[in-house]
């Protein structure tokens, strides 16, 4: 294909702005896919996703568009996720691109992760082409959204494409402004072959998959392949493009982007951002890699039964592959034995690997709090990055704590604005900045990660009734007076069950860590303490009661499969079940113990 006829382009915008919904539309315009084939949100291939509505891989589709200068385009187009979890996914999409589409809600407006969005296509170079969304609904105002994108972005959106991508209004003008707005790749095919590794997973069939987008040069079926940073050499079994279904093409050229199958033994050897070239006649340079994802949030998991520790290895082999941003470190507890502390980009990315690990690998497993990274000085000078809370030494030694903050912006309606300002000031807040724009404020705040990992984004939704956005980025390393608190149940420490906190939340947070273990952890035959202590003084202590009869006795009477039934309900949840010491824990107790309030 001829470059002239080439755009790549992604789609970028805020959650629920209509990114899934005008993808579809756009593959089902291009006719490439049969309307029986249409499931809603193709692009949104995994279960989870679309469960939970929301998009976690990008991905990336080849159309044609017969445009009306009378040309046949090819388009490639990169879907990309909104949640700021996954800003890394959205870099790395956009590396592959020359253009965006900006998609804003016009009954919504600009929102934190609008603004995050259109940072980052602006860094990758792209052209942008604003496109109001939902002009069906009876609440839209384009020509405020319009001014608004002006004030706020600074970009010109008087020729803003106005659509409805559920009702296919106007598609045809955003593919019209693809092909005449957005650029056309370059790229010389005559030289040595580089490929950027976008992506890469793991497909139980076809085993590792790599989608690429060549730069220059042309890759081609039965080459063998050179990863550039890796220093690894792999035949390629097939080449391909995605329609969305996957077709085999001979080769690909400048600018065009498609997937890889090559032999590969070990799943490791992709990484995202790497060079691919010829190995025979290979690039002399490499492309400019991607920024490296640092996760910022880890948590222990552990096999429910010890047997499975070998498998959950490969799993999250398999799932690195899958997903490059997420890290893990084989690590053993006290109480939960071996497992790995694992490392993710946001607490919704730790959720979504641990319903993978279950759903796709069959997995059962124990998640210990989640814990962001701090950073240690030691009396004799040492420094340390503590992982793990468990990992913390005696606090005698310690000479200096340091922990995570960021910068976060927040969008909010006037009227909820008064209690996000405080829930910000309650987890630490330091105010930045605050403008308005139209009835909205934006508030610019530095917090400490810490105080935000856990349930911050759930309770600025609840407080503002969905309305507040939220986007954040981490801004360095403060000292903090912070404190281990254990936790001890029968007056047993549980390693897993420890965490970090800022001196003047540990009173709050540890009791309201024991309350909800006291609800949590189910009445044994004799009485629990819970207490929860900062070195050897106890802070906050409950006590579960003893249990006073088999709990079947209930079940009077000679209704032997009630009974059955009861009694296998209890096996089920033996299963998530670990014994401390004389008691047992259920798992959901883990997670539901470390969400704050
Ligand atoms: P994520 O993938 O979660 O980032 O969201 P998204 O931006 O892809 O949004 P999605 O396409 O899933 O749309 C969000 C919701 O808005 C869905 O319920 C859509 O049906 C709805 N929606 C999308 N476009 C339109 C539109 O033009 N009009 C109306 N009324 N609703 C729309």
């Amino acid at each position: 294909t001829s470059l002239a006829r080439i755009r790549n382009f992604a789609i970028i915008a805020h959650i629920d702005h209509g990114k899934s919904t005008l993808a579809d539309r756009l593959i089902q315009f291009c006719g490439g896919l049969a309307d029986r084939e249409m499931k809603e949100q193709v692009l949104d291939s995994m279960d989870i996703e679309r469960e939970r509505g929301i998009t976690i891989k990008a991905q990336t589709v080849r159309l044609e568009y017969p445009a009306k200068d009378g040309v046949t385009y090819v388009l490639n187009l990169m879907d990309t996720p909104g949640h700021v979890d996954f800003a890394y996914e959205v870099s790395r999409s956009l590396a592959a691109c020359e253009g965006s589409l900006l998609v804003v809600d016009a009954s919504q407006g600009v929102e934190a992760q609008t603004l995050a969005n259109v940072y980052q296509a602006l860094d990758a170079g792209h052209e942008i082409v604003p496109i109001l969304n939902k002009v069906d609904l009876p609440a839209a105002e384009p020509e405020r959204v319009k001014q608004q994108i002006e004030d706020v972005i600074g970009l010109p959106a008087d020729d803003a494409v106005m659509i409805s991508a559920k009702t296919g209004l106007n598609i045809e003008g955003v593919l019209e402004a693809i092909v005449t707005r957005l650029p056309a790749p370059t790229g010389d095919e005559t030289k040595p072959l580089q490929a950027l590794l976008v992506d890469s997973w793991y497909d139980p069939y076809l085993g590792v998959v790599i989608l690429v987008r060549v730069k220059q040069g042309r890759l081609r079926r039965n080459m063998r392949i050179r990863l550039m940073a890796k220093g690894t050499a792999h035949p390629v079994n097939d080449i391909g493009v995605f329609t969305p279904k996957m077709q085999p093409v001979d080769d690909l050229g400048p600018g065009e982007m498609g997937y890889i199958t090559a032999a590969m033994k070990t799943v490791a050897d992709c990484n995202v951002g790497d060079t691919i070239t010829d190995d025979r006649a290979p690039a002399t340079e490499q492309l400019p890699g991607f920024r490296p994802s640092i996760p910022v949030v880890w948590c222990g998991l552990f096999p429910t039964d010890a047997d499975e520790f070998e498998k959950l290895r490969e799993s999250l082999g398999k799932l690195r592959l899958n997903d490059s941003s997420f890290h893990f470190d084989p690590e053993s507890s006290a109480a939960l034995g071996f497992g790995f502390r694992c490392g993710f980009l946001g607490l919704l990315h730790l959720e979504i690997v641990q319903e993978r690990l279950s759903r796709e690998f069959d997995l059962d497993l124990i998640a210990t709090a989640p814990s962001v990274v701090y950073k240690l000085t030691k009396n004799n000078g040492d420094e340390i990055e503590l992982h793990n809370p468990a990992d913390m030494p005696d606090p005698s030694l310690v000479k200096s704590i340091q922990e995570p903050w960021i910068k976060a912006t927040i969008f909010v309606p006037d009227e909820y604005l008064g209690s996000i300002l405080a829930l910000c000031s309650e987890r630490r807040g330091v105010q930045v900045d605050l403008t308005y724009v139209g009835n909205r404020a934006m508030a610019v705040y530095r917090l400490p990660l810490n105080e935000v990992v856990f349930d911050f984004y759930d309770r600025l939704k609840s407080i503002s009734r969905g309305y507040a956005s939220f986007d954040y980025a981490v801004d360095g390393y403060e000292e903090g007076d912070l404190v281990k608190i254990s936790i001890l149940v029968n007056n047993e420490p549980v390693d897993a069950l420890s965490f970090m906190a800022h001196r003047s939340a540990a009173d709050r947070r540890a009791r309201s860590i024991c309350e909800k273990l006291k609800d949590l952890i189910p009445r044994q035959l004799f009485k629990i303490p819970i207490q929860a202590a900062i070195g050897g003084k106890v802070i906050a202590r409950e006590t579960i009661g003893a249990m006073s009869k088999d709990v079947t006795a209930k079940c009077y009477g000679g209704d032997i499969s009630r009974k059955r039934k009861l009694l296998d309900k209890q096996k089920e949840g033996k299963k998530r079940m670990r014994q401390f010491g004389k008691v047992e824990i259920p798992q959901s107790a883990f997670i539901a113990a470390l969400k704050m309030d």
